[in-house]
């Protein structure tokens, strides 16, 4: 049995990163799409919400589950009979920062990382600026499944009311 990881903050999750979850599902029997759980970091959704979105978003891949994981990924990886991550790299820019990450957690642990090339449509995807763009009112179907985009707004217009009050 051969089980990948797909670790990353989804936050939230866009179809960038649906995209290489399901070249993942294909190419290995078990993926764990794990969402990084860090207290310090200031996220748009909780650790739970990211999850719900990710459990609605891989429906649809029976080899797919979705876990959270705090601390070190190679911990979680070695806990979890993990054998491969699976990183997305969007252009050469990402390839820097996620091959001393890949070079690290080798040092750290027996494991592999595979890195799958994100599809041209994807390539400038990323959820920092798909929240940006919702933000300022901006179209972000197409990028982020509908439900998401739903959730996004209406997030996005709590955190506003709540800063006007
Ligand atoms: O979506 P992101 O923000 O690029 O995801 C980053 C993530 C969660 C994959 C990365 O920060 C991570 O692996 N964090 C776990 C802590 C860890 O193992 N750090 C050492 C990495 S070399």
């Amino acid at each position: 049995m051969r089980r990948a990881i797909c670790p990353g903050s989804f936050d939230p999750v866009t179809n960038g990163h649906i995209d290489i979850v399901a070249r993942a599902s294909f190419l290995f029997d078990e993926v764990i799409v794990a969402v990084g759980i860090n207290k310090s970091k200031n996220r748009l959704f909780t650790a739970e919400e990211r999850m719900e979105m990710l459990r609605e978003a891989c429906r649809e891949f029976s080899n797919v589950r979705i876990d959270g994981f705090s601390g070190l990924l190679t911990a979680y990886c070695e806990e979890n009979d993990v054998q491969a991550i699976v990183k997305g790299l969007r252009a050469v820019s990402d390839f820097d920062y996620e091959l001393q990450m890949a070079q690290m957690n080798s040092s750290l642990a027996d494991i592999e990382t595979v890195f799958v090339p994100t599809s041209p449509e994807y390539s400038f995807l990323a959820s920092s600026l798909v929240k940006e763009v919702a933000t300022f009112g901006g179209d972000v179907s197409g990028l982020v499944p509908g439900f998401v985009r739903e959730r996004l707004v209406t997030r996005l217009d709590e955190r506003r009311r709540a800063g006007d009050a």
